[in-house]
């Protein structure tokens, strides 16, 4: 073990050393100024995110609800659900995503560079997040460089804290850790997520868009490649238990990436992303990963095991 550790630390330092100039650089290079846009009555708008445990799913919804009763026609749902090439004829687009590995996940991002022009169209980012620290500022700020860069016009963005769902964390033993923040999302949340909804359709009313402006930090140096790396140095064993798998096909909807093969009980293990959809959505805990020595188990699981609901927004 103490090999392994000594060669985890290395590799992570020289990784480290390799990457922070570059990583450096462009971590702080992304500023998109505000500029004003002419003021407009949306009539229609979109949120749609990507949700593997519920949390910017539950979000997104708030988000909807909140634009409806507000007098708009929203459509909303998971990225996976939505016709990209209906995104331009919206006047006023929301996405949100979790904060994995310190930032968007790469399977939305590259879906958001799929998207048609979406030109003159104002949009605004929420992320979900589990702890303090991880980097969810920089994350909505990469949800937001990606719509600008499809043409999207920056009205705001914001942030939501609630129980995060890294499984290793909680099969790992760090159970006190997550539990600290299990009373999240709450109804200061919900409001707060509604506030946010009326904040971002006055600001397209009044036309004014917002700096989108990343913070230095070095959660933003390690974020995804790097972090998703390491962590597979600490995964063991990731395959699907025959015995255990009642052939439901969760895990093969959740994957991003398809890389799940349920007919020789498979998981490519370069292809992954170690999103822990699999992992966390099993509903026969089949999936059988080995964290640090520590089998992982899922996010409903970690909630039963310690009698805990998800509030709903009243
Ligand atoms: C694979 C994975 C990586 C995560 N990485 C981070 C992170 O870097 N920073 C953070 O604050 N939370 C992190 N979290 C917590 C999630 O952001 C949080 O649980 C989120 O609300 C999950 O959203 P969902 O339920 O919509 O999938 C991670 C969770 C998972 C499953």
């Amino acid at each position: 073990m103490d090999n392994r550790r000594s060669f985890i630390k290395k590799s992570s330092l020289s990784l480290a050393a390799l990457t922070l100039p570059t990583a450096g650089i462009t971590a702080c290079a992304s500023a998109i100024p505000a500029e004003p846009f002419a003021p407009r009555k949306p009539e229609k708008a979109l949120v749609f995110w990507y949700s593997q445990t519920g949390n910017t799913a539950r979000t997104g919804k708030v988000i909807a609800r909140e634009l409806e009763r507000r007098g708009l026609m929203v459509d909303s749902g998971e990225y996976r659900e939505i016709d990209r090439d209906s995104v331009g004829r919206y006047d006023f687009v929301v996405a949100g995503s979790p904060v994995y590995y310190y930032d968007v996940p790469e399977n939305f991002q590259t879906w958001l560079g799929t998207l048609p022009d979406i030109k003159d169209i104002p949009v605004a980012s929420y992320v979900t997040f589990g702890g303090e620290g991880g980097n969810f500022h920089n994350t909505a700020c990469t949800l937001l460089e990606r719509l600008h860069a499809r043409g999207g016009i920056p009205v705001g963005w914001n942030a939501f804290g609630n129980m995060s769902a890294f499984a290793p964390t909680w099969s790992y033993g760090n159970v006190k850790r997550v539990l600290k923040f299990k009373h999240k999302p709450d109804q200061e949340s919900f409001a707060a997520m509604r506030k946010f909804a009326s904040t971002i359709l006055t600001r397209v009313q009044a036309g004014q868009s917002v700096d989108v402006d990343r913070e230095c930090n070095f959660r933003e140096m390690i974020k995804s490649k790097p972090s998703i790396w390491g962590t597979k140095l600490l995964i063991d064993r990731h395959t699907i238990d025959k015995d255990r798998c009642v052939g439901c096909g969760t895990c093969l909807e959740k994957c991003p990436v398809g890389a799940i093969d349920l007919n020789a009980y498979q998981v490519d293990r370069d292809r992954c992303l170690l999103c822990m959809g699999c992992v966390n959505n099993c509903p026969a805990g089949a999936v059988d990963m080995v964290f640090m020595g520590k089998k992982v188990y899922g996010y409903y699981e970690f909630l039963k095991r310690n009698n805990i609901t998800v509030a709903d927004p009243v």
